[in-house]
């Protein structure tokens, strides 16, 4: 785990027994995936190295069958009570490049939860049928409580959390930096860059779980540009604060554009607006074909998506412009997630190139 951090989030209290925790500490070594904190350096790289595995032997007919064998004994369930198209899509296809079969709840009003039966139960059922639970839920903590509850049961198998109420994305944090390793392999790596956030980052999970593990890198400098009303979290600050991380807050996107390495876009995050409230992200915060002049030469955009208006639309094909890769980028680390998982990442080792 991060050396650094000692402190567990408040929300974690009352989950003290589960096995991500041991005397208030996240353990690396837990079956689940739940927060960005329970992540340490070397197993981001490790699991990087691994995507990069997938990805190359995935290039050839006989390349996939191999990977197909890999899990082909394994069923995952995809529980998404939250809308979601990339995290969706890059877990099944993820499964299927393993060869797991997949089973699907896309909406709770599809399931038995509308009969009235509990999360809590609905959790053990799934768990009967699936030998791992992937979940999207509104409600912060829930995949934490999911783990937890199997824990308990005789049947704990391990969940991944693919983004929990606006608090924790951490599978989106791991194609983050898979995707910045991959950007700055030429350019020694994550070590020492420049990162800038913009848009809604008090409500953007993406943001609060790639904020995380940025901390794991040297030399690091976050720079977070949004309206007083929507910047990031104290708790976060805490963080940056805790790991001697440097940081910046802001408002003004030209003003560090010219010194980041990667520019990290994302959209107004309403949907989390309270009754009454009615949030909104000015024209400030978009970037457009104007701003590469102002950008260091190899410097990236990059987004979690899906967007509105912050990035138009002429930037796409621009080479500066990754949020395709990103995207894609998912498929390929969540594969190497499930496996590592499963324990089967040495199976890799069995490929061989004819
Ligand atoms: N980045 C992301 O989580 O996208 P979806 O909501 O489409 O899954």
């Amino acid at each position: 785990m991060n050396s650094k951090l000692k402190k567990i989030p408040t929300n974690w209290k009352a989950y003290e027994e589960l096995s991500v925790i041991e005397k208030g500490n996240l353990l690396s070594e837990s079956p689940h995936t739940l927060l960005a904190q329970q992540f340490n350096r070397s197993y981001l790289e490790k699991l990087c190295a691994l995507s990069t595995k997938i990805r190359h032997i995935s290039k050839t007919i006989e390349g996939n069958t191999f990977l197909k064998t890999l899990l082909k004994d394994k069923r995952a369930m995809l529980y998404f009570a939250q809308p979601s198209s990339r995290t969706y899509l890059s877990f099944n296809a993820a499964c299927q490049i393993l060869g797991l079969d997949t089973m699907d709840v896309r909406d709770s009003k599809t399931s038995s939860e509308i009969k009235g039966e509990s999360p809590e139960d609905t959790i053990r059922t799934f768990s009967s049928y699936a030998d791992l639970i992937i979940m999207r839920h509104p409600t912060m903590g829930f995949a934490e409580k999911t783990a937890w509850i199997l824990s308990k049961s005789n049947r704990e198998i391990p969940v991944l959390n693919a983004g929990s109420g606006a608090d924790q994305h951490p599978t989106q944090a791991l194609l983050d930096i898979y995707t910045l390793e991959r950007s700055f392999e030429n350019q020694g790596g994550i070590d020492g860059k420049t990162i800038l956030f913009v848009g809604d980052l008090k409500r953007g999970r993406t943001v609060r779980s790639l904020a995380w593990l940025l901390t794991l890198y040297n030399n690091i400098k976050l720079y977070f540009v949004a309206p007083n009303e929507l910047q990031i979290s104290n708790d976060i600050l805490v963080l940056l604060e805790e790991t001697n991380t440097e940081y910046i807050l802001g408002n003004s996107l030209t003003e560090y554009l010219n010194k980041a390495d990667a520019i990290y876009m994302t959209r107004l995050q309403d949907e989390w607006d309270q009754e009454g409230e009615k949030s909104n992200l000015e024209e400030s915060f978009q970037i457009n074909k104007n701003h590469l002049k102002i950008m260091k030469n190899h410097s990236v955009i990059m987004h979690p998506l899906p967007r509105r208006n912050e990035i138009s639309i002429e930037l796409d094909n621009e080479p500066q412009a990754i949020y395709w890769r990103q995207m894609r980028n998912g498929m390929w680390i969540r594969a190497a997630l499930i496996l590592s998982t499963f324990g089967r990442d040495s199976l890799i080792n069995h490929w061989k190139e004819k």
